[in-house]
């Protein structure tokens, strides 16, 4: 495979944080008063995503991951347990399952939604299985509706500003899980957090965060193993002034879908959308073709940065085991991320859409 085109002056970049002066200055405030971690800016950060999810809690922490991770220990899943899992996912997804000394149990997915299969869910569901752990793929609200009737953690990873329906991804579930990535549209450069309108469920994973402290132990006790998976008030303050232009970001992303839309179309390509209804949070612009490979290839040769959408999970060696999963080979084979950020310009999408037409039209 040609290897990612190196960010330079010409070449097409596949993300780009929306950040500048604001957070700059954000960050120096902090760097003043001298307190980086457990201050103030991580209460504001937490009460801005709270807002925006709809939720009573924001519980920040230092990854999308961490956050997978304190949710499912929050619900008290362990050795025994089961978990459905998409097959189609980043791995984290699954590992914190297994980390967690439980059995990730993978679910195939719908090859165009990309997001898990309801039916293949209530196949594979048993006496053991705990809860589903669905994933807003890319951004695309999943139908929790549909899935069996278990409690269902949200990975709303790359689903900040999406909804489905009138309600905000992240508080459709017991538990929602977020990441702040670069890749992601609201970035700390690492980081993530736990939603939930559950008081005591938030606690838990406050403490799972903080060494398993609570504030009402004693100052003397720390009464339980955790972990220190704390976000510094210094990437806090990044975070909140583009949690602050959140809808103005959704806003401009959705532009530059629009404008992929538009010179895509006629082409036998499978663009991303949200069910009507939903909106969409448009972490990625993950379109699906024939010969995605070679698409890639012609993609990275002209200069342009673009990746596979994400992993099929019954394809890593650490999840080898568990049958066939036809939707998520198909999603695995076909999905191809796109250059997609709020600083992409008319000719550089051009130059993207006119790579796809060539390679779409070169096959025939
Ligand atoms: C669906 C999904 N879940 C979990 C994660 C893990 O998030 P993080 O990289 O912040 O640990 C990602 C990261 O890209 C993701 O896409």
């Amino acid at each position: 495979m040609v290897s990612q085109p190196q960010a330079g002056a010409d070449v097409i970049r596949l993300a780009l944080p929306d950040v500048g002066e604001e957070e700059l200055a954000a960050i120096a405030e902090v760097l003043e008063t001298g307190q980086l971690t457990m201050g103030p800016k991580v209460a504001e950060f937490e009460q801005l995503l709270a807002a925006a999810t709809g939720t009573e809690h924001a519980i920040a922490v230092s990854s999308g991951t961490a956050a997978l991770h304190v949710a499912v220990l929050a619900l008290g899943i362990g050795p025994g347990d089961e978990v459905l899992v998409p097959a189609y996912t980043f791995p984290a997804t699954a590992n914190v399952v297994a980390l967690a000394g439980a059995k990730p149990v993978l679910v195939d997915v719908d090859p165009v939604t990309m997001n898990m299969d309801a039916e293949d869910a209530e196949h594979r569901a048993t006496a053991r299985t705990k809860a589903v752990l669905a994933v807003h793929l890319f951004g695309r609200p999943a139908r929790l509706e549909d899935l069996p009737d278990l409690p269902v953690l949200e990975d709303a990873a790359g689903a900040l500003g999406a909804s489905h329906g009138v309600r905000a991804c992240g508080g459709l579930g017991v538990l929602g899980c977020f990441s702040f990535h670069p890749r992601k549209v609201v970035t700390t450069g690492e980081g993530g957090a736990v939603t939930t309108h559950d008081a005591e469920l938030a606690e838990r994973v406050r403490q799972l965060r903080h060494h398993g402290w609570s504030p009402s132990d004693r100052y003397d006790d720390m009464p339980r193993a955790a972990f220190n998976y704390r976000l510094s008030d210094v990437l806090c303050a990044l975070g909140i002034p583009q949690l602050r232009r959140l809808d103005e970001l959704l806003a401009a992303r959705e532009r530059v879908a629009d404008a992929y839309a538009e010179r895509l179309a006629g082409l036998d390509v499978v663009l991303p959308r949200a069910d009507d209804g939903d909106r969409h949070g448009r972490q990625a612009y993950v379109i699906q073709l024939d010969r995605r490979d070679e698409a890639l290839a012609a993609l990275r040769e002209a200069g342009i940065q673009a990746q596979i959408g994400t992993y099929a999970l019954h394809r890593l060696g650490a999840y080898r085991d568990q049958g066939s999963f036809p939707g998520a080979d198909a999603a695995f084979e076909r999905a191809l991320a796109l250059p997609f950020h709020t600083k992409l310009t008319e000719p550089e999408l051009d130059r993207v859409a006119e790579v796809l037409r060539r390679h779409l039209t070169s096959s025939e």
